[in-house]
């Protein structure tokens, strides 16, 4: 069974994301511009012929604009209400159309299979991961992409390290989830942000792997009846 570490004090709950928002515009949500991660995840969804996608988290919509721009048929999803009802009407001043509501990333409100991509940027840290990995695999169609960045673990500007969840850990809780790591990297950020802290950065693009296909070992790897390898990192 993996470790997966518990939210801590220090973690941001789903009460504080509200709060954060109905206090006003919190500084995640100033800006409009699309991440640098929407855009090169736009090459990958071209790539892969994907048509919809759902993000997680998705503040002021910044990101889901920007794919909805891109000709992508795009679902924002964040746990406050107000950043949904942002994200709503920055996507209708920016005369796109998106799909906007209300969820928590843990208990997905959509049909398994649903998405051909998934997208979350510095939110999934902030979830219970044994929750709410399994609901990505679930709506996310067998071999449709996604793109997960989030801390492994927060040290404060006073010396105090939290750990979301070691590397190991979290690598083997996305082969558990039959995801397939396309790309990977670990990251420690050198300098301290405004609030004080810094944060080791897990950036994964994953495939989602065959559900309910028999996973067999092989020469050490694990590789399911279809042939794709469960284990290429
Ligand atoms: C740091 S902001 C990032 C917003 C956006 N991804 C961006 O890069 O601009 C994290 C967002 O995740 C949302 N969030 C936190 N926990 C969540 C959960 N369990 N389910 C859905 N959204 C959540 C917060 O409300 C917030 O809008």
């Amino acid at each position: 069974m993996i470790d997966v570490h518990p939210e801590t004090k220090e973690a941001m709950s789903a009460s504080d994301w509200k709060a954060a928002y109905r206090k006003g515009t919190p500084h995640w949500a100033d800006d409009l511009s699309p991440s640098l991660f929407a855009q090169e995840f736009v090459g990958e969804m071209k790539k892969a012929k994907a048509k919809t996608v759902l993000e997680v988290g998705s503040g002021n919509g910044r990101d889901s604009i920007f794919f909805a721009r891109a000709g992508f048929n795009a679902t924002a999803m964040d746990i406050s209400p107000e950043a949904v009802d942002m994200a709503s009407k920055n996507a209708q001043d920016a005369d796109v159309t998106i799909s906007a509501r209300v969820a928590n990333a843990e208990a997905l409100p959509f049909e398994g299979n649903a998405f051909d991509a998934f997208f979350s940027l510095s939110v999934m840290h902030s979830t219970k991961l044994d929750k709410s990995l399994p609901e990505v695999a679930r709506v996310l169609k067998d071999g449709g992409l996604a793109f997960i960045y989030l801390y492994g673990n927060t040290i404060t500007a006073k010396g105090k390290t939290t750990d979301v969840i070691k590397l190991d850990d979290y690598i083997k809780l996305l082969h558990e989830h039959g995801f397939i790591l396309l790309d990977f990297y670990a990251e420690q950020e050198d300098e301290f942000d405004d609030a004080g802290e810094k944060h080791r950065l897990f950036v994964a693009l994953l495939q989602n792997g065959c559900h309910g296909c028999m996973h067999v070992g092989k020469a050490g790897r694990s590789v399911c009846l279809h042939g794709n390898s469960l284990s290429a990192f």
